[in-house]
């Protein structure tokens, strides 16, 4: 918070999201609304920012959802949070189902979504998506310029992710003086791919309005590079990694995020998990002495988890002796259902595991544990903290926060995590991690084997050296660092303005 205050001094705070860090509800059904309740943050970035947001008593400005989100606001659409003892203001864009499934569902999750993780088949540049899009960036950008009306001079506004990337143009046209930032949470692709998308020159617009664009690793930085070079006439120094575009200066760095792992380390060691835990290895008929594998992840084809189902296939059909003893428990959250990519992939997991379940099973075994249930936090921990392997596979992922805490929640005996190749996460984990590609089957197979054989004093060392790197490079350091190279472009910006 002292890092992002002294950027901020006497400026507001702004933070553009798509999700919001609360979100209201009705306790009853629809007959009976009954009383509105408040559901908290989960995930790692907006549990991180949220201290942050109460301490500099800034804006967060989202998507508000639903009745009770809108019964709770004032006119200017702001509700103050966190509702125990409010800090700062969430203000909601409301959005028509028009924009719901153009915006969110469409041109977020269908075009820029698959384009980003190199999945350009599955792209759907639909001319109604694309207006929808604009619209609602329009949208975003209004409600930030409408909160920073009455603040004094140079706000700060950070966007958040690839649902955003027109509403910095928007917002410096009306605010010159305004310090934009913005954080890409997805890969950022090569050249060629990127031009597969045929709004590539307004989305680098857009995003060229920033003063800072952050990416998880230097091979997005480089390849955003590429792209602005190619596809504008910007000027790129690759020295300073900056752009030099339409009279404004952009700084490209990279930022990994990380999560709490002090907290995922207490959620692994709570009574909650351990009470959980009795229970669920018990209905499952689980024995300490058995092996367990675990991947957690919610229903997205960029995970790989059909992918990992293959290589465990391969691998039970190859060492018939670890049937009966090891374990894969697949928890899954269903996600952007409705949209055909994703309904089929939920249809398809659920089949495979039931056609593995089938060829393997015996009357006293599963070989595949599926859940879609919702789990708490320490659940999940639990999982973590007893599976002998956490299988972070995916074909393409931005970072990748499962595999951190994954390693964060090795406070027992040291599990193995097996990383994607394919990972934001390698460049951090990779060394420490036996790593796999997901499309090759028999080698994956091969390294799940080769995970299981190490002695504990490797996976001791193995975790350790994981675990320093987790704590050390935390979701705080990164907000530390992202906040400290936004005060030093600050700096340089004001001392060019004076000369
Ligand atoms: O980085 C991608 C991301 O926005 C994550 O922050 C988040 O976990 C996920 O996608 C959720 O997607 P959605 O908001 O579409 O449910």
């Amino acid at each position: 918070a002292e890092t992002v205050a002294d950027l901020c001094e006497d400026r507001e705070l702004v933070v553009a999201s798509n999700r919001q860090p609360y979100s209201h509800n009705y306790e009853g059904e629809t007959d009976d609304r009954g009383a509105i309740d408040v559901d908290r943050p989960a995930g790692g970035l907006t549990a991180a920012l949220d201290p942050v947001m109460q301490a500099v008593e800034g804006t967060w400005v989202a998507w508000g959802d639903g009745d009770a989100d809108r019964e709770v606001v004032g006119p200017d659409d702001t509700v103050a949070v966190p509702p125990e003892d409010p800090a700062y203001d969430l203000k909601r864009v409301w959005l028509t189902d028009e924009q719901v499934e153009g915006y969110y569902r469409g041109y977020s999750n269908q075009v820029l979504w698959p384009l980003c993780h190199l999945d350009t088949a599955k792209m759907t540049p639909r001319e109604e998506f694309w207006r929808e899009y604009r619209e609602t960036n329009a949208d975003f950008a209004d409600a930030i310029l409408d909160s920073t009306d009455d603040a004094g001079s140079d706000p700060v506004v950070w966007f958040q992710d690839y649902h955003l990337a027109l509403a910095p143009r928007r917002v410096r046209n009306a605010r010159p003086d305004a310090f934009l930032a913005h954080f890409w949470h997805i890969p950022w692709p090569s050249r060629d791919v990127f031009r597969a998308c045929p709004q590539y020159e307004q989305l680098l617009d857009g995003l060229l309005a920033n003063d800072l664009v952050g990416f998880h690793t230097e091979d997005y930085c480089r390849n955003f590079l590429d792209c602005v070079e190619a596809a504008t006439d910007a000027r790129v120094d690759r020295a300073s990694s900056s752009v030099s575009y339409r009279g404004h200066r952009t700084f490209v760095r990279s930022f990994p995020l990380g999560i709490d792992a002090s907290r995922q380390a207490d959620l692994a060691e709570s009574d909650e998990a351990d009470e959980w835990w009795a229970e669920f290895s018990e209905t499952h008929g689980i024995d300490p002495s058995d092996t367990l594998a675990v991947g957690v992840e919610r229903l997205d084809y960029t995970k790989g988890i059909e992918q990992r189902l293959a290589a465990l296939e391969r691998f039970w059909a190859d060492n018939p002796e670890r049937r009966g003893e090891f374990t894969y428990v697949q928890k899954g959250t269903e996600s952007r259902s409705g949209i055909e990519a994703y309904d089929r992939l939920q249809d398809r997991v659920a089949a495979e595991i039931e056609r593995i379940n089938d060829r393997f099973g015996t009357d006293d075994w599963t070989p595949v544990i599926y859940t879609t249930d919702h789990l708490p936090g320490a659940a999940i921990a639990a999982l973590y903290r007893e599976a002998d392997l956490g299988l972070v596979t995916p074909v393409r992922d931005g970072m990748n926060l499962v595999a951190k805490e994954y390693v964060a929640a090795q406070t027992r005996d040291p599990g193995v995590l097996v990383l994607s190749e394919l990972a934001g996460a390698t460049d951090q984990l990779g060394d420490g991690a036996v790593l796999v590609h997901p499309y090759d089957t028999p080698g994956f197979a091969d390294g799940i084997a080769e995970a299981l054989s190490l002695s504990l004093a490797e996976r001791r060392t193995r975790v350790a050296d994981l675990q320093r790197e987790v704590h050390a490079k935390d979701v705080y350091e990164w907000l530390e660092s992202t906040f400290e190279t936004a005060a030093a472009v600050e700096r340089g910006r004001r001392s060019l303005r004076q000369s």
